[in-house]
């Protein structure tokens, strides 16, 4: 099994250049099924998860032809409505494609992800809003079945805006007779990274605030794009240079996208520096204690929660983060407690009691940035730390290991 060895107390320093956002490249990547033309895409990640995408879309009929980076996507010689449940199951996003097809073929089947039940789980808003585009959506044994004469464009007021429905919906009503209005739209700038390619591929949308207004239209074509930095591993990268009290820059980046964490990494004491297409980080030698919340975007990204707690665990007084987006996003807790830390939880609140070193421990990935946070403890941690289960953190971070040596860490990724 694959581990990484860290060990740990070293102060990084240096720059590093973050990849194109993952999740903007799934759903664009997804986008593609809207035409019959080539979707050029530059700047996408080499993740595990880009290669499920791409395998679904394979599994599609599509061609995909990709050199690095760059990735060609067009129409294969054979193609299919019907999604293949394994990458389904693996990757949530893989339910993105539900949308395209139905709006371009008048019917999809696609396996619920993780086998969720309509309406109680979390695919209700997706197809609350197909539902609103006129199609008709069925599921039978655990496979969600949409067909459709032409969708029709309408007013949906999302009652939460998940990233992930409101991108179903942009790409449905790209395509939907007439406007469709999204009201309380997501508006990640992964969405909006979506909205741009749309936008090339023929689409005419409009953001304003959280309402979005998609004019759909018969055809599109097809696009060139690059998908915009990836905020999460450039976060990532600025925290292990804070929690080691080191200074990283972090370069290729869209400083506008990351305001909402700059702000508190900066409450607790981090040198921040904003440059062109750069942001530096000085670590403080203990960050001061803070006050988080997640919330959807321009709010605290949920993404970057367990690594700003990793990094709080080290703070001179007590802090809290509350975790409102995802329920269960606290997996990673009991392993950082493991490592020393003091972290008390009641509901979707963390109280962080900050303690003055971690200690290096045998610990597990659980999920992507579970994975992120517990390197990154193991970064700071005196001792050694053994991290397994990196499939995790490989279907978010390409390469995580080579970057952290490149700004000096101690880490190496072994397979025993
Ligand atoms: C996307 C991101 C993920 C990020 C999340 C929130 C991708 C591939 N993934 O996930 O990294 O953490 O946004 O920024 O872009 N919900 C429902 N019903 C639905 C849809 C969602 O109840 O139909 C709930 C979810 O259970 C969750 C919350 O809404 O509690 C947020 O989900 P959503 O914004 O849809 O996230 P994803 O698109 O899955």
């Amino acid at each position: 099994m694959e581990s990484f060895r860290i060990e740990g107390g070293v102060p990084l320093s240096g720059t590093v250049r973050v990849d194109g956002a993952k999740n903007s490249a799934l759903p664009a990547c997804v986008a593609s099924l809207l035409t019959d033309e080539p979707v050029v895409l530059h700047r996408v990640p080499e993740l595990r998860d880009v290669s499920t995408i791409l395998y679904t879309l394979g599994a599609l009929g599509r061609r995909v032809v990709r050199h690095g980076a760059h990735v060609s996507i067009g129409v294969g010689e054979e193609s299919s409505t019907e999604a293949d449940a394994y990458s389904v199951r693996q990757m949530r996003a893989s339910f993105l494609v539900l949308a395209p097809l139905v709006a371009r073929f008048g019917r999809a089947a696609v396996p619920l992800p993780g086998g969720c039940a309509i309406g109680r789980r979390p695919v209700d808003l997706h197809l609350t809003g197909l539902r609103a585009l006129g199609a008709r959506v069925e599921e039978r044994d655990g496979v969600v079945l949409v067909t459709a004469d032409r969708l029709t464009g309408a007013r949906i007021v999302l009652p939460y805006p998940s990233v992930g429905a409101t991108e179903q919906i942009l790409m449905a009503a790209s395509l939907a007779s007439g406007e469709t209005v999204i009201e309380n739209g997501a508006i990640e700038p992964e969405v909006e990274d979506l909205a741009a390619l749309l936008g090339r591929m023929g689409a005419k949308i409009e953001i304003d605030g959280r309402t979005i207004r998609i004019d759909g239209r018969r055809e599109l074509r097809g696009a060139e794009h690059t998908l915009i930095p990836d905020r999460m591993e450039a976060g990532t990268f600025l925290l292990a240079g804070a929690i080691t009290g080191g200074s990283v820059t972090v370069a290729g980046v869209r400083s506008e996208h990351l305001t909402p964490f700059l702000g508190p990494l900066e409450s607790t004491g981090a040198d921040v520096t904003i440059g062109v297409e750069t942001v530096t980080v000085h670590g403080p030698s203990r960050p001061l204690p803070a006050e988080v919340v997640t919330a959807p975007h321009p709010g605290f990204p949920t993404d970057l929660h367990p690594p700003f707690v990793a990094y709080l665990a080290l703070a001179t007084g007590s802090s809290s983060l509350v975790e409102s987006v995802f329920e269960d996003r606290f997996a990673y807790v009991d392993a950082l407690c493991k490592m020393g830390a003091k972290i008390v939880r009641s509901g979707a609140a963390l109280t962080i009691h900050g303690v003055e070193s971690l200690q290096g421990q045998a610990t597990e990935a659980t999920d992507i940035r579970a994975g992120a946070a517990l390197t990154l403890a193991g970064l700071a941690a005196r001792g050694r730390t053994t991290l397994t289960h990196l499939e995790h953190i490989d279907r978010g971070y390409s390469s995580l290991e080579e970057k952290l040596q490149h700004l000096g860490a101690r880490i190496e990724r072994r397979d025993e």
